[in-house]
């Protein structure tokens, strides 16, 4: 039995309960994993909260972490005992996990446990966002929405280093400083601003070629006004809540936009895609043309608290979980 963390009914932070939990051995194509850092993200609260279905009950919430390899199933090649790996996957809140092996990947010396937990997840999305979603070139203008956000930190960082004009839409004073501080070259106070005019007057009317938008309901569709013709929506989260459905003409309307709305899983779903993207986090990490500022850290028993700031917008950067 291991520390973990269930949610055994949807619900609010309370939901999640902090118990003992088994284990096993693994099986065929697995790993167990002695987990040092754990990954939170916003994803987390939409299984907790029931808005994505639970995939078992109860189910040990969460879907970023770091660890040591402690057993090896059978037929598994890449992975030995010792072996010091990052992933993506559900199942993260606990002090050991198991994993299928083609999920995990190995991690540089240059990257530690806490960094690869701050980041798999969040920097494998700002990955496939600037270099897939829409590849960032130099030149481009880019709008990130909260952007000292976990995401939002890593993608002003990365659309900086590409070369382009990065704009970003923060909750404070504070988080401005810390977006201009990580890559951000202008900020707007999108809850008291109007950010549409704001981007106007900062591009000198030319507008975003994409807009990264993480907040969802909020600021739709107001983030289309803030994209040039034929540029690009990429939907990829709802922090404020989904975007209700549209008529697609709107597209049509604002410009001949493309709109997507795309998840990590569709990037990263075969192994060669995980490595490539994983590669391209850890080269620009180890390379210091990222950071990853993990400004929360809290012990695996207070994952409550962790969801609440979170919730409440008292977070910056990443998140993580000692257990
Ligand atoms: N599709 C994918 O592949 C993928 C992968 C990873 C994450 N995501 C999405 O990316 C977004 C960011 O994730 P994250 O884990 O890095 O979280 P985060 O950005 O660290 O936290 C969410 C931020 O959203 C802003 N926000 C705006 N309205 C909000 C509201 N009503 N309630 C709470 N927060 C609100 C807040 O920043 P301000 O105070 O500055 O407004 C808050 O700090 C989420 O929507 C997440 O689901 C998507």
């Amino acid at each position: 039995m291991v520390a973990a963390v269930r949610v055994h009914k949807p619900g609010g932070p309370e939901a999640l309960v902090y118990e003992e939990a088994d284990v096993g051995a693994p099986g065929a194509g697995q790993i167990r994993i002695k987990q040092h850092a754990v990954g939170i993200n916003f994803i987390d609260v939409y299984f907790r909260s029931g808005m994505y279905p639970a995939p078992s009950s109860p189910f040990v919430v969460g879907n970023e972490g770091a660890g040591e390899v402690v057993a090896a199933g059978q037929g598994v090649k890449d992975f030995k005992v010792g072996d010091r790996v990052a992933y993506v996957a559900l199942g993260a809140y606990a002090a050991e996990r198991l994993l299928p092996a083609d999920r995990a990947v190995k991690l540089p010396d240059a990257i530690s446990y806490e960094q690869a937990a701050g980041m798999m997840l969040k920097g494998m999305t700002a990955r496939y966002l600037v270099r897939r979603v829409h590849k960032v070139e130099k030149g481009d203008t880019i709008l990130v929405h909260a952007a000292a956000g976990g995401v939002g930190l890593i993608l002003c960082q990365w659309g900086r280093h590409l070369g382009a004009t990065v704009i970003g839409t923060v909750g404070s004073k504070d988080k401005a400083k810390l977006a201009k501080a990580n890559g951000a070259h202008h900020t707007i106070l999108y809850r008291d601003e109007d950010f549409v005019a704001r981007v106007k007057d900062i591009t000198g009317g030319k507008l975003c070629h994409v807009v990264y938008d993480g907040v969802g309901k909020a600021t739709f569709p107001a983030s289309l006004d803030c994209i040039r013709p034929t540029g690009m929506f990429a939907s990829f989260g709802s922090a404020s809540g989904p975007i209700e459905a549209f008529n697609i003409g709107i597209l049509a309307q604002k410009g001949s936009l493309f709109a997507t709305r795309p998840t990590l899983n569709t990037y990263t779903a075969s192994r060669e895609d995980l490595l490539a993207t994983a590669k391209d986090l850890f080269d620009v990490v180890s390379s210091g043309g990222v950071k990853i500022p993990i400004n929360q850290k809290y012990a695996l028993k207070d994952a409550q608290k962790a969801h609440r700031d979170l919730e409440g917008r008292a977070t910056t950067g990443s998140s993580i979980l000692i257990p």
